[in-house]
Order: structure tokens, then C-alpha cells, then sequence
């Protein structure tokens, strides 16, 4: 009998036999074929990895698994990592965040003449960026000319006429009165007031200051009117960088319960907008749980910064492999730094978090340099590898390029001097840790979430647990055929048999 259930586990793609008693008790009698001269009860259909999540979402992206590399900003998920991702049958999005739009094009290049003109498995990242007013436009007007038919929008609490003309440009009525979609929001959130904002059609007060201005047809405003923002929509839960570090359980049931208010709001059939779910995937266990939620694809993040294809130095890859999944610390943003938002990095190997929230600690208190104990003084001069003075000379000439005001405000406010040089630290940090500066290793800004370590733990004295073999496609592919299997191992344990506790994790194998 457990023989039987171990071989049921172990080939999901394989019927399974089972027969029940008349006390009802199920028994799995063989797997493959029907039993031979026995009562065959009922046959328990194969389970695929490829039917795990939606196959809406596989249709409608020509992916085979319900699987997304997700976008890691300044080029982290590189378009290497996009092309080896959708290659492997998975989504992937090119970590284009804070890139030149020069590179941004150079990078969407390369995917599209890797991948042909007909590829749809990637997209590319459109971060909400308040601080620098033209820079959704400007990359949204890209992303139309290059024919990027995919955009995950993400970090933003409220729609922009930027998202709304993507979408709106690319609606179509097909002949059977069905509206088409060409181009794809998939919008990344954390709190159900965001996710219904996409969920809905468009305002119609920003499509109609869309028409006036030109900028879609009224055509494409009357179909906007009537369909989701997004039809993708991420739950991002516990992650690595930007996170409300909500627990993925609660989210998702908060953006489903939000999903069926919309949709009652403006008839919609609920599986017109499907939710994925992002953090903290990592392990076979957690893919399996994300979709026996109901999560129509995975979206992960940590786990593929350490793989072959990631943007980050070799050292960094390394410093990740090492974690575990507490290994990970809140610290101060770079670019949100006097507002006191935080981003999630790797702890373990680095003193970049303590570092980071000893100068915010600083800066809350509203100290300038000059105004702290000389103990303080030394320590702000050690961490920066220089005088405080130098840094302020260096980073005033950068402001005043970017900012003239704010440089000039910092001119007669120490306070926000000490901000101003604090915030290029912490930039510089993630800039260390991408190029691999040896001197700076303590200085390592890498965003990372508990998901990272969990992912080690599971791979240790394995063949993943080697750096250099973790690439997207190894990792995917064996997060998927694990979920696979502990799938079915549920499916058995559900009809009442033993299924030993073993069978509900998997051990990676190289797939050729
Ligand atoms: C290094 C790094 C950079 C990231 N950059 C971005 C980004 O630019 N835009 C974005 O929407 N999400 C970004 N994310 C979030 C990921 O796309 C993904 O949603 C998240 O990592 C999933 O959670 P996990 O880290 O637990 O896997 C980043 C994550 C990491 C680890």
C-alpha cells in the first residue's frame, strides 16, 4: 500500500488506481494501467505542472507553466534572464526600473531578437515614479514603439493617464463582439483600494482628457470603459525591496474577496481578472499552496538573483546562496529615504541595514554632521571611506545637476545635507553589490526577502545549492514538478490514505 502511494506521488503524470472500501476507506491499488483482476474503483487523473494555476493565463501568454520571473530593477533580471525564462516556457519581465531609456530599448532589443517579433512570454517593468515627472510617459511611449505587449506596473496607488493609455491603445472589438486585448497591464499590489483600482474599467474623466488630448480614439475609449485596467493582477506579499511584508495568505483572500466586489460592481465574470501571486515562492510547498489558493500564476523574485543569468556580481550571487530565511533586514530606500520608506535586503554577510538605519536614525532626530558627538562624526567618515566634507562636495555637484532646488536647500540646511549624503550611500550600496566591489562587500545593498533563504534550505546538498547551476530554467522547472507532486500527494491525502510526510516536499533533479 505505501509503495503505491509513494509511485502515485512520484509519477503525478500517471493515473493513479484507487478503490474504496465499503467502510469507505481508499486504497491505491495501482498506477499507470487499471488494476489487473481486481474491482478498479476509480481512476485519479494525471496531475501536469503545466495545469497547476490558470491555463487561461498559459493561453492568453503562449507560456507552458503558470510561472513568472519577475522584474528585479536597474537590470538585476536581465534580458539573459527574460530570454532563458520564457525559453523554459515560463513569463518573464525585464528588470527595467531605473534604467536610461537608452538602455531600457537596448535591453528590449535583445529579448525581441532572441525571442522573434511573435514571442508574448515577456514583458518589461513600468515603476510609478513621482519624483521624476515625464519618466512613465517617456518609458510607456517606448514600450509602444518597441511593441512590448506586456507591462507590469508596479509601486503605484493610484492609476496614472500613462497606464490607461497603454491599455487603451491596444483594445480591439474582434468579430464576435468579444473586445481584444494587445496590450497587457499586470499590476503589481499589496492592498485590495490599489488592485480594485486596476481591476475596474478606466475613470472615464481620465479617458475622455485622453481623447481630447489625442492620445487614444474615442473608439478605444468606449471599449476601455467596458473592460479591467488589468486583466493580471500580482499579489505581492512578503518580498524582497519594496514590501508591506503582508502575509500571502491574507492578501490573497483580501484581493479575491476584492475581485468578486468588482466584478458584482460591473458584471464581469470573476475569471476575467486573474490574481497571481508573488512572495515568498521559493520552495515546492509554497508554489503548491499558492495554487491550491486558487493563485492563477507564481511570480518569484529572490530566488532568481542568485541564479546565473541575474545582473548581480558573482560576490553578491554568493553572499545570497549563504542565507537563511532570516537572514533578511529592513532598511532605509535610497530614493524614499527622508520619508522613511523601507526596502527589504539581505542581512547576513553585509552591515548595510545597520548602517542605513543609523544614518536615518541621524537624520529623524534632525542632526547635521556638524551638530553630532565627534564619536558619531568618526563613524559617518568611516562608513563613507571619506570625509564627510568630500561626500557633501561630491554629492551637491550630482543634486545640483538632477535637482537645483534641493541643492540649494540643502546649501543652508545641515540636517538635509546629512540626507542628501546618506541617500547616495545607500545608492552607492546597491551599485557595489551589482558591480561586486571587493572593498565594499559591507556596504552590499541587495533586496532579498525570506524566500531567498527558504529556497537554500531547500536546495542544500543538492546540485542547486551550487551558485553556478541556479539558473531560471533549473529553478522553474523544479519548483513546478515539485508542486506537482505534492499536489497529488494532497489529492491522496484528502481521500483519507496515509500519505507519509516525506512525499510532501521533493528533492531537485537536473532537467535536460
Ligand atoms: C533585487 C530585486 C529587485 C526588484 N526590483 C523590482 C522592480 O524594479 N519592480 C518591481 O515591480 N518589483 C521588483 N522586485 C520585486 C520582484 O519582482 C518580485 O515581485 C518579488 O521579489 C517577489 O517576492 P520574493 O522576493 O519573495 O520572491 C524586486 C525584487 C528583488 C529581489
Amino acid at each position: 500500500m505505501l509503495e503505491l502511494i509513494h509511485k502515485a506521488v512520484e509519477a503525478p503524470r500517471e493515473c493513479a488506481w484507487i478503490s474504496a472500501s465499503d467502510s469507505g476507506v481508499s486504497e491505491v491499488v495501482s498506477v499507470g494501467g487499471p488494476p489487473a483482476g481486481r474491482p478498479s474503483g476509480f481512476a485519479l487523473a494525471p496531475v501536469y505542472p503545466e495545469w497547476l494555476g490558470d491555463r487561461g493565463f498559459t493561453a492568453e501568454h503562449g507560456a507552458r507553466f503558470n510561472y513568472v520571473a519577475g522584474e528585479m530593477a536597474r537590470g538585476i533580471a536581465t534580458p539573459k534572464m527574460v530570454i532563458e525564462a520564457a525559453r523554459a516556457g515560463c513569463v518573464g519581465f525585464y528588470g527595467s526600473a531605473g534604467l536610461p531609456l537608452a538602455e531600457i530599448r537596448s535591453g528590449v532589443e535583445d529579448i525581441k531578437a532572441a525571442l522573434g517579433p511573435d514571442a508574448r512570454s515577456w514583458g518589461a517593468n513600468l515603476i510609478h515614479s513621482p519624483q521624476e515627472p515625464g519618466q512613465e510617459k517617456a518609458v510607456i511611449d517606448l514600450f509602444l514603439s518597441q511593441g512590448v505587449s506586456r507591462v507590469s506596473a508596479s509601486a503605484f496607488m493610484r492609476l496614472t493617464a500613462d497606464v490607461v493609455r497603454y491599455t487603451a491603445l491596444g483594445l480591439t472589438r474582434a468579430h464576435d463582439g468579444s473586445i481584444h486585448r494587445a496590450n497587457h497591464v499586470f499590476a503589481k499590489v499589496s492592498r485590495a483600494e490599489v488592485a480594485e483600482a486596476f481591476m475596474a474599467p478606466a475613470p472615464e474623466k481620465i479617458l475622455q482628457e485622453l481623447v481630447a488630448a489625442g492620445a487614444i480614439t474615442p473608439a478605444q475609449a468606449e471599449l476601455a470603459g467596458k473592460v479591467p485596467v488589468a486583466a493580471e493582477i500580482t499579489a505581492e506579499s512578503d518580498s524582497g525591496g519594496h514590501t508591506d511584508n503582508r502575509p500571502a495568505s491574507t492578501l490573497f483572500s483580501s484581493l479575491s474577496i476584492a475581485r468578486a466586489r468588482v466584478c458584482s460592481r460591473f458584471g464581469f465574470p470573476q475569471s476575467s481578472i486573474r490574481i497571481g501571486l508573488a512572495g515568498g515562492i521559493a520552495t515546492p510547498q509554497s508554489v503548491a499552496a499558492a495554487f491550491q489558493m486558487g493563485a492563477a500564476y507564481v511570480l518569484t523574485g529572490s530566488i532568481n538573483q542568485s541564479a546565473v543569468e541575474s545582473g548581480l556580481s558573482p560576490a553578491g550571487r554568493a553572499l545570497l546562496a549563504k542565507a537563511g530565511p532570516a537572514d533578511v533586514a529592513m532598511a532605509p530606500a535610497a530614493d524614499m529615504f527622508e520619508q522613511g520608506v523601507q526596502v527589504q535586503v539581505l542581512k547576513r554577510g553585509t552591515l548595510f541595514a545597520m548602517r542605513g538605519k543609523k544614518f536615518h536614525a541621524f537624520y529623524r532626530a534632525g542632526a547635521s554632521y556638524e551638530s553630532l558627538p565627534a564619536a558619531d562624526r568618526k563613524w559617518i567618515d568611516d562608513v563613507l571611506g571619506e570625509p564627510f566634507e568630500s561626500a557633501w562636495r561630491a554629492t551637491r555637484s550630482y543634486i545640483e545637476k538632477v535637482n537645483p532646488a534641493e541643492a540649494a536647500r540643502a546649501d543652508t540646511n545641515g540636517n538635509k545635507q546629512l540626507a542628501l549624503v546618506a541617500r547616495r550611500y545607500l545608492f552607492m550600496g546597491a551599485q557595489w553589490a551589482r558591480e561586486g566591489h571587493p572593498g565594499r562587500i559591507a556596504d552590499y545593498q541587495i533586496w532579498c526577502g525570506p524566500a531567498m533563504g527558504a529556497f537554500n534550505e531547500w536546495v542544500s546538498g543538492s546540485f542547486l545549492e551550487a551558485v553556478e547551476a541556479r539558473t531560471v530554467r533549473q529553478i522553474a522547472l523544479n519548483l513546478m514538478e515539485g508542486a506537482a507532486r505534492i499536489t497529488r500527494a494532497g489529492q491522496l491525502r484528502s481521500m483519507g490514505l496515509p500519505v507519509p510526510a516525506e512525499l510532501f516536499s521533493f528533492r531537485p533533479v537536473i532537467f535536460e
